[in-house]
């Protein structure tokens, strides 16, 4: 069952009813200034950090769902009111439409012969959500209505906010100026920010107080004001800060009226503090307002943002029969990549955006999706992350976006971590061709004093593995690899420790075959890299740890049927047909593969096989088979989830990408393909009521068949999912590959298509690639021609003219 449509043209999901199977939200903001919008307006905004400045309130888990605040309008027509969005009055609309698009996010909403369509969005380049409401009389009789706002403000630090109420219902302070409400409550001494709500027509009344506006015992369904269409005109001391504007409109039968809202934010620089208590520094304030006087100025800036995002989204584009697969590729993959670039997982309706710091691997993975789009903050993103490493190659596993410091908290020792960040900055090179990010001087745990260049790091990365590895040569676990619920030195743990604070004491020789994997695929990048840079002496030296590593895989990896997960802390096999539960992971056996492992000797099918059989079901692979039934202390929190929920057997969508790249590398594009479509977002809409997550972005997750609600996603958006569905698509299927030298050409793709077309912009040349199968084969590059003239082997050289070039290619 759906419950919306896909408008391809204007790059937007149409949401036809206010009760999707959960709320399906929207992001604004791509600079320093976010919001999250759902399809009844629920959400919240903030300012860079979703902790430190929160500016509007927000409840978790709320009952009813959606419900825990956001940016509401309420309509009031005499005795009767409602909200255009549907939320929070929930009345019934006569008709109601949720669009969202790339940054903005419209929502219109008509009773009582009044319709009213918002659109929210923040404008490139500033501070603040604008949103333009146009309220049209479509009866036949004159009309005389009110239209409230309503935003609660949150005290700044959104933890304190929800937790420290002895003191924060005490220090709320707002001023309101003409159509201006200002919330200037002070968090500590800062002193130097303030937030407001504003409208650009003059208003019959306000409120700023929460209960006043609300009433003590009502709820945002149906506050005491709106009830009686009339303002209060409270000013908040102390408590909860709210802003509410009132308008009185009169609208002939036809006649439209608009008015643009904007909530902004204001970072006065230290030398501007408040000059004394209470008293802050209108100007900047007024200067945002002033900006966006009337509606066409607002549609100039809507126009702006469209353009960006069409400049963002046209490095690649395909043309393809399939629709789902084009607005995948085209629009929606590549704006959920640049979202977490954006938000790593930070603020989502599954992350609270007071949690966790960006992760080191996460952020390196999350690189593969976006480079392309913006290279130049790619770039800076890399060296950050690079900062945070430690001098032994390790990498602290996590660090805080604001003041961009290792967490030592949580620490390194997640010996998965150093290898992604050799990835991100091979495929950064290849995207780019600017080799100078590798004589970058980069600190180590940020310290300058200890800076070396990045190519060094790289170095200790690729070390980082053959110098920790366990009785079989295989790479140390360390706390867990990729997956972080894979707790295989775990088993001394004390009573009351937890995962994230303990490592065995007596054994911590977990070995993990998913990193060898890793080191394989990757390691061989790191030598061809060496060898491109002219570094000989390294790349022999990583071609033959990699070649060894490879050896001790084939050696001691290999299950017969499939690749081991892991040995344990005792020496015992993870992920082996011997082990009566978790006979096989997904992991290692799409790194393995990936890295080249079993290609020559029918191993990798065989495994592909295994996978498939043991691992698919119709929404996906799962992680592990059999899912694990009872708490192993030897594997640690895996054991623990529900059979066919995360970790433990769930349908994780970040690693099934995997399996599509493998299954590519062993030429099986059919394979490759219907795994894609088994999770990608739009192929999942015609059964939205079973997945119930947004249709137009990846969830982390999916139960698996050994869940209760097999199907059933979870954790939508910020996930590396992303990104790597992005690869394996738009990589490793279409074949559309960045190298050192050019554009590479390979598709592995179902072998009944007839072809497709893919526009790439790469350093600078606009390619237009038109892939033939006449023959109907899945993988084999026949013949191709570039610019009408026939070239050997399948690299588009690097014109650096700018230009068009038509590429043609024949598989075969
Ligand atoms: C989740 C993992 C996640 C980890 C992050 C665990 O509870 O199951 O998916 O990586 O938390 O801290
Ligand atoms: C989510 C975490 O962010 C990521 O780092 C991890 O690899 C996966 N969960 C799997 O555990």
């Amino acid at each position: 069952m759906k419950y919306g449509f896909f408008d391809d043209a204007k790059k937007e999901y149409v949401i036809t009813t206010p009760t999707t199977p959960y709320p399906w939200i929207n992001y604004l903001g791509s600079q320093e200034f976010f919001s999250l919008i759902s399809n009844t307006a629920g959400g919240y905004s903030f300012y860079k950090d979703a902790k430190l400045r929160r500016i509007t309130r927000f409840r978790y888990n709320n009952v009813p769902l959606d419900l825990g605040g956001g940016r509401y309008y309420y309509l009031y027509d005499n005795g009767d009111f409602w909200s255009p969005g549907w939320a929070p009055a929930r009345k019934e609309l006569d008709r109601y439409e949720c669009r969202h698009g790339m940054g903005y996010t419209k929502i219109s909403g008509k009773r009582n012969d009044i319709e009213t369509e918002v659109t929210f969005f923040v404008p490139l380049n500033y501070n603040g959500e604008v949103h333009k409401v146009v309220v049209k009389n479509t009866g036949d009789k004159k009309k005389e209505v009110k239209l409230f706002s309503f935003i609660e403000w949150c005290l700044w630090n959104a933890q304190d906010d929800q937790t420290n109420f002895q003191r924060n219902f005490n220090t709320g302070e707002v001023e309101i100026k003409g159509s201006v409400i200002y919330h200037k409550t002070e968090y500590k001494e800062r002193r130097d920010h303030y937030a407001f709500f504003s409208v650009n027509a003059p208003i019959e009344g306000f409120d700023s107080d929460r209960e006043s506006f609300i009433g003590t015992y009502n709820g945002f369904e149906n506050p005491q004001v709106v009830a009686a269409g009339k303002s209060n005109n409270s000013v908040a001391d102390g408590w909860s800060p709210i802003a509410s504007h009132c308008l009185a409109i009169s609208l002939e039968p036809g006649e439209t009226k608009e008015f643009v809202f904007i909530l902004g934010y204001v970072e006065n620089p230290l030398e501007e503090k408040w000059e004394s208590k209470n008293v802050i520094n209108k100007k900047k304030a007024e200067d945002m307002i002033a900006k966006f006087s009337d509606g066409a100025a607002v549609d100039k800036a809507l126009d702006e943002l469209a353009a960006y995002w069409d400049g963002l989204l046209s490095k690649y584009t395909i043309v393809s029969k399939d629709d789902k697969l084009n607005r995948m590729v085209n629009i929606w993959n590549q704006y959920q990549c640049m979202v977490t670039f954006n938000l790593s997982r930070s603020a989502s309706y599954f992350e609270s955006g007071i949690g966790r710091g960006m992760g080191f691997r996460d952020s390196n993975q999350d690189l593969l999706g976006f480079l392309h789009q913006i290279p130049d903050r790619a770039r800076e993103r890399i060296i950050d992350l690079a900062s945070t490493q430690l001098e032994d190659g390790g990498a602290y596993h996590q660090y805080q976006p604001l003041t961009k410091r290792g967490n030592d908290e949580i620490g390194g020792n997640f010996n998965d971590d150093p290898l992604w960040l050799i990835l991100a900055v091979v495929a950064y090179i290849k995207e780019t061709g600017d080799y100078t990010i590798l004589d970058v001087k980069t600190p180590f745990d940020n310290d300058e004093s200890k800076a070396t260049p990045l190519s060094d790091h790289i170095k200790r990365s690729f070390d980082h593995v053959i110098n920790n590895v366990g009785p079989h040569g295989l790479p140390l676990i360390g706390r867990a690899d990729w997956n972080d619920c894979l707790n295989l030195n775990c088993f001394s743990m004390e009573p009351g420790e937890s995962f994230q604070t303990t490592t065995s004491k007596d054994g911590r020789v977990a070995e993990s075959v998913m990193i060898a994997g890793m080191f394989v695929y990757i390691g061989k990048e790191y030598a061809k890299l060496m060898e491109k840079i002219g570094n000989q002496a390294e790349a022999d030296r990583a071609n033959k740890e990699v070649s060894k590593m490879k050896d001790i895989i084939m050696e001691h990896g290999f299950d017969g049927e499939w690749f081991l997960r892991a040995y344990d802390d005792f020496g015992k096999k993870v992920g082996s047909n011997e082990n009566e539960e978790g006979k096989i992971f997904i992991e290692s056996q799409g790194l393995c593969i990936m890295g080249g492992c079993g290609i020559e000797d029918g191993k990798a099918i065989k495994t592909l096989d295994a996978v498939e059989e043991r691992l698919g079901t119709k929404y996906g692979l799962v992680l592990n088979n059999p899912a694990f039934t009872k708490y192993y202390v030897e594997y640690g929190e895996i054991s623990t989830y529900p059979a066919g929920y995360k970790e433990n057997a769930g349908i994780f969508c970040h690693n099934n990408a995997w399996i599509m790249c493998a299954e590519a590398v062993v030429g099986r594009g059919d394979k490759a393909f219907d795994y894609y479509t088994r999770i990608a977002p739009a192929y999942t809409e015609e059964y939205s009521e079973i997945h119930r997550m947004e249709p137009y972005v990846y969830s982390q997750m999916v139960a698996g068949k050994d869940a209760g609600r097999f199907g059933e996603a979870k954790n939508s958006w910020l996930t590396g999912t992303a990104s790597w569905n992005f690869v394996a698509i738009s990589q490793f299927i279409l074949g559309i590959i960045p190298e050192y030298d050019g554009l590479m050409v390979n598709p592995a793709i179902p072998a009944s298509w007839d072809g497709y077309q893919v526009t790439r912009l790469f350093r600078g040349d606009i390619l237009k690639i038109t892939i033939k199968n006449p023959n109907h084969v899945s993988a084999g590059v026949s013949k191709m021609t570039v610019d009408g003239k026939e070239i050997s082997g399948n690299i588009v050289p690097v014109f650096g003219d700018g230009m068009e070039h038509e590429v043609e290619v024949i598989l075969g």
